[in-house]
């Protein structure tokens, strides 16, 4: 671990990198109309919770696309230990190079990670790598409602300015190609549970840290945990499903 790395420091052995679990994973993806994929792949996999439940869930090959190498290197170690070190590949390549990389995607998976390259464009760039009528399930931090407390929605336009509505996101989707077949909203407790409240008690010990990137990643993430806690639900995180249109 680099000890001035703010983004090991904080997120350095973390098996959840943002809300979402194991069980959400599985509800999302045991309510798919498909059961058998062949092409699998996970875009910004991280350190791969959901990578090792679509392996084991699927008994079948996942590509893990990421661009933090040490991600991949602990998702490696923990496909191992959970026994599916032969179902999953990694890869150390930028999401936006999926199609250049596969073809044909039966499933294209992606929790919390497709908003680094833009939702919308996530989609557009994916959609032609799919096969026709195949799945594409993306988590999505979404804006739930339109009059959000006003220090919420300052803190959103700041660090999130391009957060969408579910009726605009899946307007996106519509001018990508792609049918919509279903949002799920997580639960709350999704975002505390091995996510929040580990990172928060990390980002209280890092405040002071001598570097001050450390500093201020630390205090954007208290910020973050706190925003949370009075948001009340004008924010949260949406699985949505979509088939590429045949
Ligand atoms: C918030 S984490 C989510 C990780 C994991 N899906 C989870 O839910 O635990 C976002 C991930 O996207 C990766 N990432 C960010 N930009 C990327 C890009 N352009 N291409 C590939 N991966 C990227 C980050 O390294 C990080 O692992």
């Amino acid at each position: 671990m680099n000890e001035y790395d703010p983004i090991d420091l904080l997120f350095g052995g973390m098996e959840k990198l943002g809300p979402g679990g194991d069980e959400y994973t599985l509800d999302v993806l045991r309510g798919l109309h498909e059961k058998k994929f062949e092409t699998i792949v996970d875009a910004g996999s991280g350190t791969g919770r959901q990578t090792i439940t679509l392996a084991r869930e699927l008994g079948s090959v996942v590509h893990a696309v990421d661009s933090h190498w040490p991600f991949l290197d602990d998702l490696r170690r923990r496909a191992s230990e959970a026994g599916v070190g032969h179902l999953v590949v990694t890869h150390r390549m930028d999401m936006v190079e999926i199609p250049r990389v596969f073809r044909d995607i039966d499933l294209l998976w992606s929790e919390g990670a497709a908003y680094n390259i833009g939702f919308g464009n996530a989609l557009r760039t994916w959609a032609p790598a799919m096969k026709p009528g195949g799945s594409i399930v993306v988590s999505e931090m979404t804006l739930l409602m339109e009059d959000a407390p006003g220090g919420v929605r300052e803190y959103l336009d700041y660090v999130y300015p391009a957060i969408k509505t579910i009726e605009r996101n899946l307007a996106e989707a519509d001018s990508a190609g792609l049918r919509a077949v279903d949002t799920y909203t997580l639960p709350r407790e999704s975002w505390v549970e091995d996510y929040y409240d580990v990172l928060g008690p990390r980002a209280e010990k890092l405040i002071d840290h001598p570097d001050s990137s450390v500093r201020e990643m630390a205090a954007e993430t208290i910020r973050e945990i706190e925003v949370f806690k009075s948001s009340g639900h004008s924010y949260g995180y949406v699985f949505y499903v979509f088939e590429r249109v045949v």
